[in-house]
């Protein structure tokens, strides 16, 4: 049952460590190298993909989103990411060098299911990502990488949202070994950071009460907005939707170069902007410019809550509240930046008074269209 905790959706907050853990589980050997027993797509034929596709809803499509800078990085393979609801009225372009990826929790959702079923009528294969096993979308796929997140009952996804990333840089990885890229050096090293990450989520969570007070403070509020880039943007749009369907607030997420375009004329005096900002090393270009969105928006009357890695002190004196986290490569910061989002919503919902597990209006499966 909830094992002590007052909602499902903290013990499963709680679980991420052991998710995360147990999804990379068996999957590396002691020399660093990927084995995916579930990936039954012959290498040959992986080797043969010209183009990937993922598709999903929800909390499942922002995995996709952040799997795209993945899988383009590593394997150099063209990757789009299309909600599974909007790509199969699109007649999308697909043949047998297609590789869709489907991920989805539950492995019912109906819109990810007919897009994996239009997908393979065109010839394409399906991997499917999914945390239920024998469920329907693995069944009708090609192959299938189980994440290893246990059972998820609270209706907002979170730790099946970890292992959903854990999943597809396992899969992004794995191309990109198959093929042979020249990132095999990083490729390796990202294989020995990823061993760390349930460590680093353990340390985040250690971390989390002045989060929990801050959400409290803010649970009067109608708007949040989140701001993020590369990676970091669609963590954003991810922090946004567990609010929105937790704490049934405006939340909205927004890549950090947009505000200039439109999101900044809703800046206004007080208004709570979450900052997912990317680690000042390696693309220290990205860093740079979020720190002028974090002062611009501070400049308007933002109340800035600002998520940097350990050791960045270049935001901290625009940050009204700082929320560490440990330092990873940039593709790996979701892992750990989206933690402290999930923790918010859940607190403020909370706070709030309503029932966190079981949201107004949502269902766990969505087996309609
Ligand atoms: C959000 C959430 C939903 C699901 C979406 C897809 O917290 O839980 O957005 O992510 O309905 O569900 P699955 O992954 O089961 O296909």
């Amino acid at each position: 049952e909830k094992a002590g905790y007052a909602s499902f959706m903290l013990k499963e907050i709680a679980e991420q460590p052991k998710a995360v853990a147990d999804t990379l589980l068996g999957r590396i050997d002691g020399s660093g190298t990927l084995s995916l027993d579930e990936v039954r797509i012959p290498p040959g034929v992986l080797r043969e993909v010209d183009k990937v596709v993922v598709v999903a809803c929800g909390t499942a499509f922002h995995a996709g989103l952040i799997a795209k800078y993945a899988i383009e990085h590593w394997t150099r393979i063209p990757c789009e990411v299309e909600l599974a609801s909007e790509f199969r009225y699109r007649d999308p372009i697909l043949d047998q060098q297609t590789l869709v990826v489907a991920i989805s929790q539950s492995g019912e959702t109906m819109d990810t299911l007919m897009a994996l079923r239009h997908a393979r009528e065109q010839g394409a294969r399906v991997l499917a990502i999914c945390n239920t096993n024998g469920s329907t979308i693995p069944r009708e796929s090609d192959a299938v990488l189980y994440t290893h997140a246990g059972p998820e009952v609270a209706v907002a996804s979170t730790k099946a949202f970890l292992t959903q990333l854990v999943a597809c840089y396992l899969v992004a990885l794995y191309l990109g070994q198959v093929r042979g890229t020249k990132y095999g050096d990083e490729i390796r090293d990202v294989v020995r950071d990823l061993s760390g990450i349930s460590g680093a989520v353990e340390q985040v969570l250690g971390t989390m009460d002045p989060v929990r007070e801050l959400a409290r403070s803010l649970a009067h509020k109608n708007t949040v907005l989140f701001l993020g880039r590369h990676v970091g943007h669609p963590v954003a749009l991810e922090g946004a939707l567990k609010l929105k369907e937790l704490a049934y607030m405006h939340a909205e997420g927004f890549a950090a170069g947009e505000l200039k375009h439109g999101p900044i004329a809703l800046i206004e005096e007080d208004l709570p902007v979450v900052v997912v900002v990317p680690s000042p090393r390696g693309r220290s270009v990205l860093h740079d410019k979020i720190v002028s969105n974090i002062q611009e928006i501070r400049a308007r009357g933002a109340r800035t809550i600002v998520i940097a890695e350990e050791g960045d002190e270049a935001v901290a004196p625009y940050a009204d509240h700082l929320v560490r986290v440990p330092a990873t490569p940039t593709l790996l910061q979701p892992l750990v930046a989206t933690v402290p989002l999930q923790v918010f919503a859940c607190e403020l919902a909370t706070a709030r008074g309503n029932e966190v597990d079981q949201p107004r209006n949502l269902a766990k499966s969505v087996t309609v269209e």
